[in-house]
């Protein structure tokens, strides 16, 4: 993963701890976390994990909560990354159906060697969509936590219903989407 990710996690840390407790977190580490993460490089995914594990261990919470919260807190600051064209919108629905796209295309022009995710994006109805994730890293609270971010962001209601396993692809989620409003 992105050391980019690597820092908003560090600073998400110290927001709802505070930099000692991030500290030792990273002194818990098993690799070296005397240097700043730079914001370019690919990192192991083990090495954010092992960050993520020390971290609900210190503060007494689940990966579920943690995933959650760190995804919600997120979407505001990962549309800093791309020109608000891609972004700014009245309602979250046009971002999600460009959803793979904005990954694969535009955030590898930034970071050419980056692993993304993958989406689709499928309209039921007016408030209805369902969205498909795909991702070995299997990080389905994390998409959860980012939904409700747009939620917040766009002030429009996202009901979601997770279903994970799909269609007997343990890297695929469906997420049911409902909206207490229809994009206009
Ligand atoms: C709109 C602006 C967005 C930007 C600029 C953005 C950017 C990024 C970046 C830089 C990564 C790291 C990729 C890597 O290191 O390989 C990433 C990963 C990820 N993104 Fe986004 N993202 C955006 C929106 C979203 C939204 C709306 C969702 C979910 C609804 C989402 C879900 C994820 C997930 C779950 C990952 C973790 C990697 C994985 O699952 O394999 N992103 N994104």
């Amino acid at each position: 993963m992105k050391g980019h990710i690597f820092n908003l996690l560090e600073d998400f840390i110290s927001q709802v701890s505070d930099e000692d407790t991030l500290y030792e977190i990273l002194d818990q580490c098993s690799f070296d976390t005397s240097s700043s993460f730079v914001r370019t490089e690919n990192y192991p995914d083990e090495h954010l994990l092992e960050i993520v594990n020390h971290t609900i261990a210190k503060l007494g919470i689940t990966m579920e909560t943690a995933q959650f919260e760190f995804g919600k807190w997120l979407y505001p600051k990962l549309i800093k990354l791309l020109p608000s064209e891609f972004t700014d919108f009245p309602h979250p629905a046009h971002v999600l159906k460009n959803l793979d796209e904005l990954h694969k295309v535009e955030l590898t022009k930034l970071y050419p060697d980056a692993k993304p995710p993958t989406f689709q994006y499928e309209v039921v109805n007016e408030t209805q969509a369902c969205l498909y994730y795909c991702s070995p890293r299997r990080m389905f609270d994390l998409v959860n936590g980012v939904l409700q971010g747009m939620a917040e962001h766009y002030d429009v209601g996202i009901q979601t219903k997770v279903i994970a396993n799909w269609q007997g692809d343990e890297n695929r989620a469906r997420f049911e989407l409902t909206y207490n409003q229809a994009p206009h």
